[in-house]
């Protein structure tokens, strides 16, 4: 057996070692250091993230389970994003979250690492940390909350906040009834109980091969998520027994599993910009394309909210994700290996479907085409991105003409003035959303329509943004637009009333402005002043080096791997 990588720490007799075994035993084993397997336990459990609170009873399933295969257990907490509390937005502080996980994973003296996340930013910055640092790890997502109910009516949450705030804005609902219903929205621990971004990512991270199969979409207050921790614990000693590493078992066969599996359960489109960003820290070449290529031509198999009826519960009763890949076996990468160490094909054979309500048969898909478009065109060079599932019909094929907001502030303040020159048929733009431009892409692609067209009873309506979508939100939403605005990209130079040209079966995103014009406008395009540069901290770093959302929103210096190796002894 090779010798471990804590053992550099904790092996001889000199002083340092000495020192770093003293400062450690507090009542750990008198053999701790002789050896064992030392296991972090990355931990995102926080009262400021509330989905991932319980994570601490979490963690101590999963201490159990290293104790009992031979290992030393060690809690490691992590920064960890509530996606609803942090300003201005969690995607501004997820690659910072990876940093400071990844730096002290490889600063620290352990052999391998068990990742606990949850809500939406969480499981995608642990899995960029681990596959920088490359050491054995497995993810244990935290689960979906339990159900609320108001009116007799189940709640998705985040999806019908959007709705009843909505009809309060349509007339259709009190305000009163509306904050009534705020009790109810949250019945439990666990994150977001809709096929929002926190169950798409703990799905994905599942089909990727970085979760015990089955396990993602338990939800948290399921005794069975506690038993899969436990079977974690155990596993994660394994893995560093045969030093099985993200950069050992990962390819690109694993990312088509994972944009096949995005595609049938209609996952969130910023489960895009997260696999980007953790294929480019393992060096493994996954395009925007791919999302294309790959995931457009699988059926939407799951009914679920933002764009279907049932919740995360009904899913997990309906099968979960291995009665959904067993459906699209074919489309599969069979050779694709999962931290069982087995190919994830081979654990779908026991998998079946309960409730073909919940989950459709592959003969019987709810889309036959589901997946995400890419679309280009002169506003998108780059491309940005659709969710035909989450789209109207009817709205895939469209010309119309531009409302244009520069930033969400101004946005807020014209959608619902009684002036504003727009209809069905216009087309809602909104920029200085992008990765640099506010800065760090928040999901706001889905702006509301204006009070006008509610009260007429459009419910969508074409909108375009170099911002993200709430995984939980829905309607015929252009996202992602690359380059951004504040990177000089054609969105800076669209003015109210320009022609709009969408067509997703041709996957194009136009404007239709004669390039002369344009180039002439480009001088002019004074909503780029608008976007202030941060004098310091984290926010001046991001902006200067964030990449766009075709590659992930990365960071520049960040993208690819380290390894775990610390070149210099401590001191
Ligand atoms: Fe945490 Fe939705 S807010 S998952």
């Amino acid at each position: 057996m090779a010798e471990r990588r804590s053992a550099e720490w904790y092996a001889g007799t000199d002083r340092n070692a000495y020192i770093h075994r003293a400062w450690m035993r507090r009542g750990l084993p008198h053999d701790a250091f002789d050896g064992r397997p030392h296991i972090a336990i990355a931990n995102s459990a926080s009262d400021l993230t509330p989905c991932n609170s319980h994570l601490n009873e979490v963690m101590e399933s999963v201490k159990a389970g290293i104790y009992e295969a031979g290992g030393i257990p060690l809690n490691l907490p992590v920064v960890s994003l509530g996606e609803t509390q942090v300003r201005p937005t969690a995607m501004l502080w997820r690659n910072m979250a990876a940093m400071a996980t990844e730096e002290m994973l490889r600063a620290n003296p352990i052999d391998g690492v068990v990742l606990l996340g949850g809500c939406d930013k969480t499981i995608p910055s642990l899995l960029m940390a681990a596959a920088s640092v490359d050491l054995p790890a497995i993810v244990v997502p935290g689960g979906p909350m339990k159900t609320g109910t108001f009116r007799g009516q189940a709640l998705g949450c985040g999806t019908d906040v959007w709705r009843l705030s909505e009809e309060v804005r349509a007339g259709t609902l009190s305000e009163e009834e509306f904050l009534t219903s705020e009790s109810s929205m949250i019945a439990s621990k666990g994150h977001c109980n809709t096929m929002g971004t926190a169950s798409t990512m703990a799905l994905v991270a599942e089909a990727l091969g970085t979760v015990i199969p089955g396990l993602a979409g338990t939800p948290a207050v399921d005794s069975r998520l506690l038993e899969s921790s436990h079977e974690t614990g155990r596993l994660i000693v394994d893995l560093v027994e045969r030093d099985r590493r993200p950069s050992g078992f990962l390819t690109k066969g694993s990312f088509q599993n994972a944009i096949v599996a995005l595609a049938a359960i209609g996952g969130s489109t910023n489960a895009v910009v997260h696999l980007l960003a953790i294929a480019g820290r393992l060096g493994i070449d996954v395009t925007l394309d791919d999302f294309d290529a790959i995931g457009s031509g699988v059926p939407l198999l799951v009914n679920l909210q933002p764009a279907g009826r049932f919740l995360m519960d009904d899913f997990q009763r309906a099968g979960g994700l291995l009665a959904v890949l067993r459906e699209v076996k074919d489309l599969l990468d069979p050779t694709a290996l999962t931290v069982t160490g087995r190919p994830l094909v081979d654990h779908l054979d026991d998998a079946r479907i309960w409730d073909h309500e919940v989950i459709s048969a592959r003969e019987k898909p709810l889309i036959p085409d589901a997946g995400i478009a890419v679309l280009r065109g002169n506003l998108a060079p780059g491309g940005a991105i659709i969710k035909p599932a989450a789209a109207s019909p009817h709205l895939l094929r469209h010309r119309g003409r531009a409302v244009v907001f520069d930033s969400i502030e101004h946005m807020h303040a014209r959608i619902d003035d009684p002036d504003l020159d727009v209809d069905e048929s216009s087309v809602l733009v909104l920029r200085g959303c992008g990765p640099k431009g506010y800065p760090g892409m928040p999901e706001v692609a889905n702006m509301p329509l204006p009070k006008k067209l509610l009260e007429k009873g459009v419910r969508d309506i074409v909108r375009i943004c170099d911002g993200r979508m709430s995984g939980t939100a829905y309607g015929t939403v252009v996202l992602h637009v690359t380059p951004e605005a504040a990177a000089g990209g054609t969105l800076a130079l669209v003015q109210d009333g320009d022609w709009i040209v969408l067509d997703v079966a041709q996957r194009l995103l136009t404007l239709d402005v004669p390039r002369g014009e344009l180039n002439q406008r480009r001088p002019n395009r004074a909503t780029l002043d608008g976007y202030a540069t941060p004098r310091r901290g984290w926010e001046r770093l991001y902006v200067d080096h964030v990449l766009g959302a075709d590659t992930g929103a990365d960071l520049d210096f960040l993208v690819g791997s380290s390894g775990d190796k610390v070149s210099r002894e401590s001191h």
